[in-house]
């Protein structure tokens, strides 16, 4: 599928089909739709006046325009209040023209962005939202060829005088953010059987390949040699080989301290000795959304080339009981020298995220960044649509709930506080991997759990995105299955703290 840029008159834009927004708070016409229904000879007013759509967001209505225009089809989409118009709802109606075209089999549309001033990050969200609808989740079926259906050619209308470089820029950044995040997903959806640990330092080993990266992978023996004791014990219990990944990329000078982002890489969760209830148990493929999505965060800055140093680190095993498995009550050492006593081997993401957080501050981050399917908690106290976000100090927080601000990802911020550190207290170690009062607070206690392998200085923010890395429903531009959440906001992250550098470069010069 390609971008590609236009300056012409809506009227005059050849492709299959012509996508305008609706806006339900505005009764008068004005922009493309009055010039549409000027050449259309009023067949627009005629349908917004009979209500047939009133610009609810994600409503859409096709019409066929017989040859009065060079598109023989409009596609009118709700985009809901023009008041506070976000990012996030031109997103949905560019990934709700896509998916209600593609369904009738038209293979090329066009947007169109009123702006007279910079319309590039407009022209981004569209080139997002676009890709993101194109996902599929039926890797695995058998079907006929014919039924495969494909969008061929996005184009983007824009103001004459705009700056042209810029929107193509803007496009190509919008797609590849779109298509990492995409990889990220079929990784995600690929089941257990097929997405190994060892299948995934493969993934790894072909994005590192691909944006030449520098990658280091520490197989079991070598991660005990190491002390890794808390990753290891986990992944003991499973006959699949298990690595601890790291991944560096250098953009900027090497003396600068690179970002570090961790993810859980659980490639399947049976709770180990603390098995699981059967039900629902086959979602735990998903369990290793956090790893996808550093590794897409990789895959896209491998092609953006930010000037930024980053490190990933991705432990990837699975947790299964066995004879060698780890049992409750056994005690291990995490790399940076604390016990853990596992009283629950279902508790097992926090264990392994422990190494991979302090192997990031050895590789020298100051800034932290974790990615986890942490705890059915988080899906209590949040629900589906929100990922719990932790951190400190106040300021790494903020900055991160700006960057999924803008990029449409919902999170929530919820306490560390210290008051409840005496919970994760062990009797015979450190730390006790579950902590006491039962079920109260879960996804808090995962997070003051984690903070204990954070040293003082260092900023850190966890995702906990257990709730939001799979969806039951469909949205605009979301299927069914999983979401990629986490390398959208990374990217954006990333290149604010960009920006950010290059401010403070200027005014030193
Ligand atoms: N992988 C799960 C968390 C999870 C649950 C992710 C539901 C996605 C959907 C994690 O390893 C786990 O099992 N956590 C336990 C922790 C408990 C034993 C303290 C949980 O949430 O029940
Ligand atoms: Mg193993
Ligand atoms: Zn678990």
């Amino acid at each position: 599928m390609r971008f590609s840029l236009t300056t012409d008159k809506l009227i005059n834009v050849r492709t299959e089909a012509l996508v305008v927004n609706v806006f339900e708070d505005e009764k008068k016409l004005n922009g493309p739709l009055e010039e549409l229904d000027l050449a259309l000879s009023g067949a627009i007013r005629e349908i917004l006046g009979r209500k047939e759509i009133v610009g609810k967001l994600n409503e859409s209505l096709l019409m066929h325009t017989f040859g009065r225009i060079s598109s023989p089809r409009v596609l009118l989409v709700g985009a809901g209040k023009r008041r506070n118009y976000c990012s996030d709802q031109l997103r949905m109606v560019a990934g709700t023209a896509t998916r209600v075209l593609r369904k009738r089999n038209i293979r090329k549309l066009a947007f169109f962005i009123e702006d007279k001033i910079d319309p590039s990050e407009k022209s981004q969200t569209i080139a997002e939202g676009v890709t993101l609808a194109l996902f599929e989740p039926d890797t695995h079926r058998t079907k006929k060829e014919e039924d495969k259906k494909e969008v061929e050619e996005v184009i983007v209308g824009v103001r004459e005088g705009v700056k042209e470089e810029k929107i193509k820029t803007a496009l190509e950044k919008g797609q590849i953010i779109g298509e990492s995040v995409n990889w990220s997903r079929y990784l995600i959806n690929e089941p257990a059987n097929w997405a190994t640990p060892s299948r995934m330092v493969e993934e790894a080993r072909k994005v590192a390949q691909q944006g030449e990266l520098e990658i280091e992978v520490i197989d079991e023996s070598e991660a005990i040699k190491r002390g890794m004791g808390a990753f290891a014990g986990i992944a003991k219990g499973s006959e699949e080989p298990s690595f601890m990944v790291s991944l560096k990329y250098f953009g900027a000078g090497k003396e600068k301290p690179p970002i570090g982002l961790v993810g859980k890489g659980l490639t399947f969760d049976s709770g180990g000795i603390s098995l699981k209830k059967d039900e629902k148990m086959h979602e735990m493929k998903y369990d290793m959304a956090g790893a996808a999505a550093v590794l897409g965060v990789f895959k896209a800055i491998g092609q953006l080339k930010p000037k930024i140093n980053l490190v990933g680190l991705l432990p990837l095993t699975e947790n299964l009981p066995s004879g060698k498995a780890i049992k409750p009550g056994d005690v291990v050492t995490a790399l940076n020298g604390k016990t853990i006593e596992i009283t629950n081997t279902d508790a097992e993401g926090r264990v392994v995220l422990a190494d991979a957080l302090v192997y990031a501050q050895e590789m020298g981050a100051k800034k932290l960044v974790d990615l986890a399917t942490l705890t059915g908690a988080v899906i209590v106290a949040l629900g589906r649509g929100y990922t719990g976000l932790f951190g400190r100090p106040q300021s790494w927080v903020d900055q991160l709930q700006y960057a999924a601000r803008m990029t449409g990802e919902k999170m929530w911020q919820l306490p560390v506080p210290s008051e409840y550190k005496e919970a994760m207290r062990s009797d015979v170690a450190d730390l006790d991997n579950i902590g006491s009062s039962g079920r109260e607070g879960g996804a808090i206690k995962g997070a003051l759990f984690l903070e204990e392998f954070v040293e003082e200085g260092v900023e850190w923010v966890h995702l906990d995105i257990a709730g939001t890395a799979w969806t039951d429903g469909e949205s605009p531009y979301l299927s069914k299955g999983p979401t990629g959440v986490g390398v959208r906001t990374l990217v954006r992250l990333i290149s604010d703290l960009e920006a950010q550098d290059g401010q403070s470069q200027k005014r030193k010069e």
